[in-house]
């Protein structure tokens, strides 16, 4: 074991997450016998296997004793119940957590699992299409090894980015994590205004999915602030200053900023209620 290469790599709980993140070790070269995944379902073991010659089973206790990396994929309100009965069995061997699940702080993921080195990541939707934005925080005591080798399996899920304030992890789910959305409902405002105007829906669709696509691909390659971006295609008294005049007029900005505020007073409660349930 002495590159992040050859970690052995387990998860627990196969869903989608773990397929994408499973599919993306494979196609980055990670060998397929050094991934185990352990689930319940015959389907999504199936439908991992699919991927390449990785082991999969129904034993989580397996998986713990032959991984040097534990992804937690399943669903937040799984978490406890999956994670007491395998303290014992962690304790022993050691692994490198590295939690996905939303919402589940350290303190409540270590609460069950025992004191062992853990890297909480926020990732996000795309990460299903290879093209997410994932935000690790790691606890004090996982290593510059431990970091590389969270990283590993993130990035090929796309963008990673580490924050060293886990209370941030709530301000990453209201932009981030919930962002996605954010997008899809201004594309679905902008597809039915086109229509509104006499496009039909289908080059209405392609027309705003292509927009969005060329507008975030333009701001990431040319490293150039998004309000200069704005600014540099909006020409006094022209087409493109006359909608923004209109959103400028609805608070666009103000608005914005109450709804990403929302969606981190929500994440704040609802990590307050999970662990609520840890009684
Ligand atoms: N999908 C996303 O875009 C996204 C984004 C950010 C964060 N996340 C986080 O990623 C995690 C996984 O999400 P997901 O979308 O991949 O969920 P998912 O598709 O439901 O996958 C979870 C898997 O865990 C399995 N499972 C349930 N109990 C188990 C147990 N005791 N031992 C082993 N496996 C068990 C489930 O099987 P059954 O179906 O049979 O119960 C299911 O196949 C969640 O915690 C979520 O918060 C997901």
């Amino acid at each position: 074991m002495t590159t992040s290469k050859e970690t052995r790599i387990g998860f627990i709980g196969g869903g989608n997450m773990a397929r994408s993140l499973v599919g993306g070790l494979l196609q980055s070269g990670h060998t397929a016998a050094a991934i185990r995944i352990s689930d319940p379902s015959p389907e999504a073991l199936a439908r991992l296997s699919e991927l390449g010659d990785v082991e999969v089973g129904d034993d989580n206790g397996q998986v713990v004793a032959t991984s040097d990396l534990l992804v937690l994929a399943v669903k937040p309100q799984a978490m406890r119940a999956v994670l007491e009965p395998l303290a014992p069995s962690l304790a022993q061997h050691r692994p490198l957590l590295v939690s996905i699940a939303a919402g589940l702080t350290t303190t409540a993921l270590r609460h069950w699992a025992g004191a062992l080195p853990l890297v909480r990541c926020m990732p996000n939707t795309p990460a299903l299409v290879g093209a997410g934005m994932s935000v690790l925080y790691a606890t004090a005591d996982v290593d510059e090894l431990g970091r590389e080798r969270a990283e590993t399996v993130l990035n090929t899920a796309g963008a990673v980015r580490w924050v060293e304030d886990e209370d941030l992890l709530d301000a990453v789910t209201a932009v981030s994590g919930s962002g996605p959305a954010y997008f899809f409902h201004l594309m679905e405002a902008m597809i039915a205004a086109g229509v509104g105007q006499g496009l039909d829906s289908t080059t209405s669709r392609e027309l705003v999915l292509q927009t969005a696509l060329g507008a975030a691909r333009m701001a990431l390659d040319s490293g150039v602030d998004p309000g200069k971006l704005r600014e540099q295609v909006t020409s006094p008294g022209g087409t493109t200053a006359a909608a923004l005049a209109v959103f400028t007029e609805g608070d666009l900005l103000g608005l914005t900023d109450r709804a990403v505020a929302a969606a981190a007073a929500r994440s704040v409660a609802l990590a307050r209620e999970l662990e609520q349930n840890d009684d």
